[in-house]
């Protein structure tokens, strides 16, 4: 395990959300990686907008206001999210709508993490005096979780109805009391569960590639939707083309074909079997309009064009980031290009500066190349270009 995998995230908070574009497309990416939890609720994977419906979601007579969606981030990745709504169905009580990690997440104390914060939330609502959880039946474990964090069943239950395939029960705790005991340790749990496996892309994974990268379902641009029809093409695409003109399918089709013939390289980072990384490296000729797009002079090669390989994009999946799966791609990439005869290979990192927007780190980060061993070759007004010899 390298330096970055072992490293502990950012510390755990909760984060309000405000309903902005990008909070909206992670809280997406979170719920859709709780399939599981959507399985047995509603007989059915997810599907459909589900955030906009959990900050939408109101119970009767109540307004916005009291309406509270969070966000646990490790870091800066969302990992796992609450909706709680204050003053329902009584003045006293707040409930809980649904408490969720992603699934990468679940199992390892987060839960009880996520639970505590909330708590610490409703508990300064001097007007409340109980938390109130409704668990559907058909979801054995959550009830399971709830009871181990002091819950305890009221009685009432909520028949299935057209959206829940079974009975809900409800349970209830008094406000601040037997807080969930959460101390705030949990570096170690915030590993990886395995170090992520670097695959080069071939004509028998194009499935995961372009599930990867799929619209509707997809992780990779999950909070950049308007990058979602990419399919990482822009590079193989002269000028002369108008970008904008291409559609997601017309990508998709290019980037299926390419990739069945061979004319379409590059790395896959897979961890528990999950598509999580993509990074966009091959051999000069295959991507020869990269300098045309780059927007930049070709580097000068000591070698012949197809012995020179560029690196033109990084995409990590949203809940992945910060976990050394950008590392762990180059590292796996670099001998993986020796080994078919490449004498170097060539990048292009941002000057992004502070941003932390992922358009302005799509290239890889500059601190990366040089920790890999790449060196300066030149400045550009918008990139710093770095090289490293292979042999
Ligand atoms: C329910 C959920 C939030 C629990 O989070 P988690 O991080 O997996 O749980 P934790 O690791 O913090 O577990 C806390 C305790 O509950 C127990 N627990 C959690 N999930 C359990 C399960 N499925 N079955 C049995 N026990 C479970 C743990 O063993 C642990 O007990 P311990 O403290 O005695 O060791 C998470 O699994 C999830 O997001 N599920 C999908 C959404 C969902 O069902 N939400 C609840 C409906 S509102």
């Amino acid at each position: 395990m390298d330096r970055d995998q072992s490293r502990p995230l950012g510390p755990l908070t909760l984060r309000l959300l405000t309903g902005k574009p990008a909070e909206m497309a992670a809280l997406q990416c979170v719920l859709e990686a709780a399939p599981a939890y959507y399985q047995a609720v509603t007989g059915a994977p997810p599907r459909g907008a589900l955030a906009q419906s959990m900050f939408t979601a109101l119970a009767p007579d109540k307004t916005y206001d009291d309406k509270f969606v969070w966000g646990l981030y490790a870091g800066d990745a969302m990992i796992g999210c609450t909706d709680v709504i204050r003053g329902y169905p009584t003045r006293t009580k707040a409930v809980i709508g649904l408490l969720l990690l992603a699934e990468p997440w679940q199992g390892r104390g987060l839960g009880r993490a996520l639970t505590a914060l909330v708590e610490q939330a409703i508990a300064a609502w001097a007007d409340i005096a109980t938390v109130r959880v409704g668990v559907a039946t058909s979801n054995a474990g959550a009830l399971v979780f709830w009871r181990k964090l002091g819950y305890v069943e009221t009685g009432e239950v909520k028949r299935a109805g057209s959206e829940l395939i079974s009975d809900v029960i409800v349970l209830e705790k008094p406000s601040g009391s037997d807080p969930v005991f959460f101390h705030g340790s949990l570096s170690p749990e915030l590993k990886m569960r395995s170090d992520p496996i670097v695959k080069p892309l071939v004509p028998a994974l194009s499935a995961d590639f372009l599930r990867f990268f799929d619209h509707e379902r997809g992780s990779a641009f999950s909070d950049n939707p308007e990058w979602a029809k990419c399919y990482c093409h822009f590079y193989q695409v002269p000028r002369e083309i108008d970008w904008a003109s291409l559609s997601a399918q017309d990508n998709r089709v290019a980037m299926q074909s390419r990739i069945e013939v061979g004319a379409m390289q590059g790395f896959l980072a897979y961890c528990d079997d999950e598509v999580v990384g993509w990074l966009n490296a091959q051999a000069r000729h295959l991507l020869p309009h990269c300098f045309g797009r780059l927007r930049i002079a070709p580097t000068p090669l000591p070698c012949e064009p197809f012995e020179a390989a560029v690196i033109v994009c990084f995409i990590i999946s949203p809940p992945w980031r910060r976990r050394g799966v950008a590392r762990a791609l180059l590292a796996g990439a670099l001998p993986l290009l020796a080994s078919r005869g490449l004498k170097l290979v060539d990048a292009f990192p941002f000057k992004s500066r502070a941003s932390e927007l992922p358009a302005d780190h799509y290239h890889g980060p500059l601190s990366l190349f040089l920790s890999e061993g790449f060196s300066i070759l030149r400045e550009e007004e918008s990139m710093t270009v770095v090289r490293k010899l292979l042999t």
